[in-house]
């Protein structure tokens, strides 16, 4: 696509603010249209930005102006709202997970293949500097052929500061499949796909308790598991290990380290842009940090929906479905090991997204 892409946004919760300062700043894109079931929630979201429409999601799904419809809505929504889209023949980006379930992800990549329209998918963190650097030395051989990683991330749960944290503890959410992406993407942009998964997983309690907003106090019922651990099997044979929990107060692991027949990495938080990226060779004494050398510099939530619109026909996009299919494949299927107690094989593949040079993000 060449020019302005304008967007549409269904969803003006939590994080639309995130994506509406960095769609102000990129001059390739344009917010005109803004819808949510909560037409005052869109209406205070988007007051601080001239120009944007307030209008219900079949007025902006039906809206010539629409070129992208950024799909900002619950997880248990995501497929409804994208295949609404793709039936109006938009391209269609949104927040992570892809869907709930691999059926629904699934039934989007049809519908958008047979449209001929493009589908993409957050996380975006994993374009910024920290993920892209940690990856330039990766590619670059610094650290030998990749042997292992793993994958840390501990809190007691988003209830303590979301107002509405019902989604993460229902079919969609959870710490695996909230978390799980950041982690899983940036794994599989580091290592490559992955072949098979072995999980275990536990649910501590049966309610959760909202921490903060106007329903501080109220009881909401968890029906997915809390901690999750696992093993990937990359196709390279790189082995990751990996803990997704709401169950733990604190940890002090690093988020991501990746370990070679050379050096060991550790790679910054993948629900982050940037980050020191720090290499030990063996042998060495201590952690040396590495300069950075690839990625979106100073980047927000939204770069990778403008690399998404901004990605020529024909080429995938970094952020692109296929990604976000195999990487809700992979946490579904740890799910299932986890209750049948096999390990599962994962059906779907991908190609480690194309890499970013070290740009700053309004060049997207
Ligand atoms: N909150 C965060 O820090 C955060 C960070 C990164 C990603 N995300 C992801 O962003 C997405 C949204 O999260 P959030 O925290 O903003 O949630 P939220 O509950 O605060 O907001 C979601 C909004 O979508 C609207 N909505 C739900 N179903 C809809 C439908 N069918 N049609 C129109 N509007 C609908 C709701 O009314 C609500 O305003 C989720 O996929 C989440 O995983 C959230």
């Amino acid at each position: 696509m060449g020019g302005q892409v304008n967007i549409g946004v269904v969803g003006c919760g939590a994080i639309s603010a995130q994506y509406f300062r960095t769609i102000a700043r990129l001059p390739r894109l344009r917010l005109v249209a803004a819808a949510d079931l909560d037409l005052d929630r869109a209406r205070e979201a988007v007051r601080p930005y001239e120009g944007v429409e307030v209008m219900s999601v079949a007025e902006l799904m039906a809206d010539p102006r629409v070129d992208v419809v950024l799909n900002l809505t619950v997880p248990a929504a995501h497929a409804e709202i994208a295949l609404q889209a793709i039936a109006a023949g938009k391209d269609v980006y949104c927040e992570k997970p892809l869907a709930a379930t691999v059926a629904q992800a699934g039934e989007m990549l049809r519908a958008a293949d047979a449209a001929g329209v493009r589908l993409g998918c957050a996380p975006d963190t994993v374009l910024g500097t920290g993920t892209q650097t940690a990856r330039q030395a990766i590619d670059d051989g610094l650290i030998g052929r990749p042997i292992a990683a793993t994958a840390t991330m501990m809190t007691p749960g988003h209830e303590r500061w979301h107002p509405n944290p019902d989604f993460y503890y229902v079919p969609g959410g959870g710490p695996l499949l909230d978390m799980g992406p950041y982690y899983i993407t940036s794994l599989v942009t580091l290592l490559g796909p992955v072949r098979t998964v072995i999980g275990a997983a536990n649910r501590t309690r049966s309610k959760r308790t909202i921490g903060s907003g106007p329903r501080q106090g109220e009881e909401i019922p968890v029906t997915v598991d809390t901690h999750v651990t696992g093993v990937l099997v990359h196709d390279s044979g790189a082995l990751t290990t990996l803990v997704m929990s709401f169950d733990g107060a604190a940890t002090k692991s690093p988020n991501i380290e990746v370990h070679g027949e050379k050096a060991s990495l550790v790679v910054p938080d993948p629900n982050r842009f940037d980050g020191p990226v720090l290499m030990s060779k063996v042998g060495q004494d201590g952690w040396s940090d590495l300069p950075t050398s690839a990625g979106y510099i100073d980047a927000g939530r939204g770069v990778g929906l403008a690399d998404f619109a901004c990605t020529p026909a024909g080429t995938e996009p970094r952020t692109g479905g296929s990604l976000a299919f195999h990487v809700l494949e992979i946490m579904e299927s740890l799910l299932a090991s986890a209750h049948s107690g096999a390990s599962v094989p994962i059906t779907s593949t991908c190609a480690r997204p194309r890499p970013v040079a070290l740009l700053p993000s309004e060049n997207t």
